[in-house]
């Protein structure tokens, strides 16, 4: 039985016309304690194919009419499938500044900003902000900074159940972030927690894994670990996106072979393929050939972040299929923007959107 069961009949009724996204799997989020905001492994919809993979899967089946209304048989569709998100946390320290300082330069801010950060963080806030139930697996220190960044996952609505503490003396992860007038940015990442050890073995984590409709990793946390989850998602045929942001060297092969979608924003592309600076970023033709050399390296699909440009997606049988950015009137700050994407074409997929949609 699951939490259904104990929703009142107006609800069962919504659900059963086919209203499932109006059926909510998890309460507003409150401060992380009791079982309302909790993910469970939800093994009614296991032997469905992933959503991401199957976008018909949320289809309500009808319920047979009978003569007796008393004696209707509700079926209720499987609870939609949660997003898991493995990766980091941060604290951002914000500084904004007229421009980037020069190598040797010293520049002046008004003032410092302590806020959320963290590319993991930033995806599952996005993802719960949508209203999508998503559980974040991640690790913070016992610090200040590790209360503000679980205070602030479920202030998005997000599980924080699977955040860690590190252990004694093991600082959570902080970014220090320049961010010009133009709202462009520069940051330097400190580990901490994020690339400290991880407990070798996470049942729970494993099981919100298993039961996700899709797995979501970037690479601020290591390798060992984004391949550990990667393969729990993977064992469990739940369809892993990679944003390769993160660090400059490329994702081991055992990583990639893993990833259903691996998403690069250009610069990391051009790395990717070998190609240094030297991919010129306002040639479709260009990035969506550099974008399909990685198919087979393993993943199915690369989905190209491409800033103001919008976002390229590349398969292996379709020409590529270009999206257009939304215009904004004024940047205010770029920081997370990639981050905010991800999390939202996840919820998209998840929902069951084609890839042109999503
Ligand atoms: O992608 C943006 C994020 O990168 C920031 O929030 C910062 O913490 C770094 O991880």
């Amino acid at each position: 039985p699951h939490a259904a069961a104990r929703r009142p009949l107006a609800a069962l009724l919504a659900a059963s016309a086919g209203d499932a996204r109006g059926v909510p799997y998890r309460s507003g989020g409150g401060a992380g304690g009791g079982s309302a905001g909790k993910v469970r492994p939800v093994s009614a919809a296991r032997s469905a194919s992933p959503a991401f993979l199957s976008p018909a899967r949320d289809a309500a089946p009808a319920a047979p009419p009978t003569g007796n209304p008393a004696a209707r048989v509700v079926l209720l569709p499987p609870p939609p499938r949660p997003l898991a998100v493995v990766g980091s946390i941060n604290a951002d320290l914000v500084a904004r500044v007229a421009r980037l300082p020069a190598p040797g330069e010293t520049v002046t801010s008004p003032a410092l900003a302590t806020l959320p950060g963290g590319k993991g963080c930033n995806q599952a806030a996005a993802a719960g902000l949508l209203g999508w139930p998503t559980a974040m697996v991640g690790q913070v220190g016992g610090d200040g900074y590790g209360d503000m960044m679980l205070q602030a996952l479920v202030g998005a609505g997000v599980d924080v159940a699977c955040v860690r503490r590190a252990p004694s003396g093991v600082p959570t992860g902080t970014a220090i972030v320049l961010v010009d007038a133009r709202g462009e940015n520069c940051i330097v990442v400190c580990g901490g927690a994020n690339t400290a050890p991880w407990p070798e073995e996470d049942a729970d984590a494993d099981a919100v894994i298993a039961s996700a409709g899709l797995l979501l990793l970037q690479r601020e946390v290591s390798d060992a670990v984004n391949t550990r989850a990667a393969a729990a998602a993977v064992a469990a045929r739940v369809p892993v996106l990679l944003d390769a942001g993160g660090v400059d060297a490329p994702p081991p092969d055992a990583l990639l072979s893993l990833v259903h979608t691996l998403s690069p924003n250009e610069t990391e592309l051009a790395r990717l393929v070998g190609g240094g600076g030297g991919l010129r970023e306002d040639d479709d033709a260009a990035v969506a050939a550099a974008a399909s050399s990685l198919l087979a390296r393993g993943p199915s699909r690369i989905l190209v972040k491409r800033g103001a440009r919008g976002a390229m997606l590349v398969t292996a049988n379709a020409p590529p299929l270009l999206a257009p950015a939304f215009r904004v009137p004024r940047v205010v700050d770029t920081t997370g923007a990639g981050d905010c994407f991800t999390g939202a074409f996840a919820v998209a997929a998840l929902r069951g959107l084609p890839a042109a949609a999503a």
